[in-house]
């Protein structure tokens, strides 16, 4: 996933300035290459470059550049390998068509033979560039840029977004097709970008885009078309009340540990993001369904297998997780319009979870999700959406989005089972004073008691290139979850399993010292007794989160168990995926890694 900014001012002659401040916030999106363009002096002015973000800024001086327009473009690399020439935004051939996009154009290869047959100059291996080429194409026969979009938008093959720009007029077009963007009016400026947190230094005042339609961009006025026939769609705009700050550090050294710290918080928010009548509508459609499938993607689908332990225990729900990208293949023929899909993602854009919904929606099956960021992509597909509340996530490896998903299942297993009176109204009340009082403090006191262990483990565990993290019942989710983190943000193989699995294969990898850790729920411990001894008789180091149990302590050494506070059965769960995010941080931080952009991934993935 890739991501775009765009703005025209007739306030400012030097936009580059405000480009770099916007684009910068998009960091997360992309960090291959970088690009900028501006039109002065009736030129389009481009500089961009392989590298990070602030290296490419300082090197090219992006902040000087001049104009009143321009665009921004910050890559994660699909089509193309991570070079200057594959950086966006792309010039047409007279280099009077500027163009970027973010997304992925999938007939890029056979329209790029087709247009240097027709003799193009197509410079680049990256899709973004037919962009550019197929708007070329159409405004060459008709000189109508907006009917040369509509046109090349229909050549199009994929989901994008992208914004072109033309060096003798004062506008910027911009078209959504599946990949997210969004629009803002200024005070004499409006722009667009691929989301809000870069478009708020500019203004708060937010027009939400849909699939299918254009942007033009003028400093006094942005005007929205839609694509398929060229009317003009009156929509107002909203005001965003989002925290900018939240977009900054905020005195922490990294995003991942102000995020985990901001757990506390945003359990707490997600119960004010939540309302009434949605919470009975939500919880209603899954007691009515037939089948009911959790379709996720990376921490995110390791939220709904917690999530589905939930909904077994507390309402006899049984509630199938399954990856994006396997659902189609998977479940695709044998839907129902009983069948309900509920999507999970943070950012609202992951393409796998977009495929199944409009696979899903192709078999009348109805479209619930839980969404961290309003107005995307998923919000505008689902029948009914759930909103986190957590406030932007900008560090790669999700952590205050996932507990907020977790604490959700909880809740709604409760109200679910309650419901279906499997759960009296005082285990109700119980549950529900754990989850909205007694959980933030919680948390808190988990990253105070747990931070000094976790890190002084990073030693120990920097020697490893591989080891395993183990869980069982409700806290097999929380393993998977803290195998993640620590892949994405060490660089290390941590294999996330289920902890009664282990012994059938796995175990020939333990040796003297060996790794193992494992997240162990309360009242668990007699259970999995054996998986601990058939470890520790082969010479492991056993390291492990939870409740404090003398069991427990017979096979763990102080310095390695991450004691969490005692809770319940339910918010154990919830506590366990701390110590192991904070595990994963000291680690990386250990090894001098940047936990918030790890290299090769990014937060959002808008390509299959
Ligand atoms: C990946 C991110 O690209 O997408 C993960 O690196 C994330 O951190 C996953 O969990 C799913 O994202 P989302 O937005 O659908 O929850």
């Amino acid at each position: 996933m890739c991501g775009i900014f765009a703005i025209t001012s007739n306030r400012r002659n030097d936009i580059g300035e405000t480009l770099v401040e916007c684009a910068e916030k998009l960091t997360y999106r992309g960090y291959d290459t970088v690009g900028v363009a501006t039109v002065f002096k009736d030129q389009i002015h481009l500089r961009k470059d392989k590298g990070k973000f602030d290296e490419v800024a300082e090197k090219h001086r992006l902040r000087e550049m001049r104009g009143s327009k321009g665009i921004a473009q910050l890559r994660w690399a699909t089509f193309g390998a991570p070079s200057k020439l594959n950086a966006q935004p792309h010039l047409d051939c007279d280099e009077i068509l500027c163009a970027a996009h973010n997304g992925n154009i999938l007939n890029f290869l056979p329209l790029r033979e087709q247009y240097t047959e027709e003799g193009h100059t197509v410079r680049s291996m990256n899709d973004g560039e037919i962009c550019v080429h197929v708007v070329e194409r159409y405004f060459n026969q008709s000189g109508d840029l907006v009917e040369a979009i509509r046109k090349g938008c229909r050549d199009l093959k994929g989901d994008y977004a992208f914004a072109v720009m033309h060096k003798d007029d004062d506008k910027i077009y911009a078209v959504k097709m599946g990949s997210s963007l969004f629009a803002g009016i200024g005070d004499g400026e409006t722009c667009v970008s691929s989301d809000l947190p870069s478009i708020l230094p500019v203004t708060r005042e937010i027009v939400n885009v849909h699939d299918g339609e254009m942007i033009i961009l003028s400093p006094q006025k942005l005007e929205i078309l839609r694509l398929s026939d060229g009317a003009t769609i009156e929509r107002n705009p909203y005001t965003s009340d989002a925290d900018i700050r939240v977009a900054q550090k905020g005195g922490y050294p990294h995003f991942m540990l102000k995020e985990i710290h901001e757990q506390v918080s945003a359990t707490r928010t997600l119960f004010s993001a939540i309302r009434e009548p949605y919470i009975s509508q939500f919880v209603d459609t899954l007691i009515e369904a037939e089948r009911v499938f959790f379709v996720a993607c990376g921490s995110s689908y390791h939220a709904t297998i917690v999530g589905s332990y939930y909904f077994n225990d507390l309402a006899n729900i049984a509630a199938i997780p399954v990856i994006g990208g396997q659902f189609n293949s998977q479940y695709g023929e044998s839907l129902s319009e009983n069948d309900v899909v509920v999507c999970v993602s943070q950012s609202g854009e992951t393409k796998d979870v977009m495929d199944a919904v409009h696979h899903s929606q192709k078999h009348n099956v109805k479209i619930l999700s839980v969404v961290n960021v309003l107005g995307s992509t998923l919000t505008h597909l689902s029948d009914l959406y759930l909103p986190l509340g957590s406030g932007f996530e900008i560090s790669v490896p999700a952590t205050k989005t996932y507990t907020s998903q977790v604490t959700l299942f909880s809740f709604l297993a409760t109200q679910a089972g309650h419901k279906k009176s499997i759960l009296d109204k005082k285990t109700v009340d119980s549950m529900l004073k754990d989850l909205k009082t007694r959980l933030p403090p919680l948390i808190d006191e988990t990253i105070s008691t747990t931070t000094l262990k976790a890190r002084a483990l990073a030693p120990y565990l920097s020697n490893f290139s591989h080891f395993y993290v183990l869980g069982h019942g409700l806290t097999h989710g929380v393993a998977l979850e803290g195998a993640l983190k620590i892949k994405e943000v060490c660089y290390i193989v941590a294999d996330g399993m289920y902890s009664s699995e282990f012994k059938h294969g796995p175990l020939s990898i333990v040796d003297e010292g060996y790794p193992i850790v494992f997240s162990i729920a309360p009242n668990d411990a007699e259970h999995i007794v054996n998986h601990l001894a058939e470890v520790e008789c082969r010479g492991a180091r056993i390291i492990a989160t939870g409740e404090d149990h003398q069991l427990l302590r017979r096979y763990v050494n102080e310095e390695d168990f991450l004691v969490v506070p005692n809770s319940n059965k339910y918010v154990s769960p919830i506590l366990q995926a701390i110590p192991l995010q904070l595990m994963a941080y000291h680690l990386a931080t250990y090894k001098n890694i940047d936990p918030d952009y790890p290299r090769n991934i990014s937060k959002t993935l808008t390509v299959r």
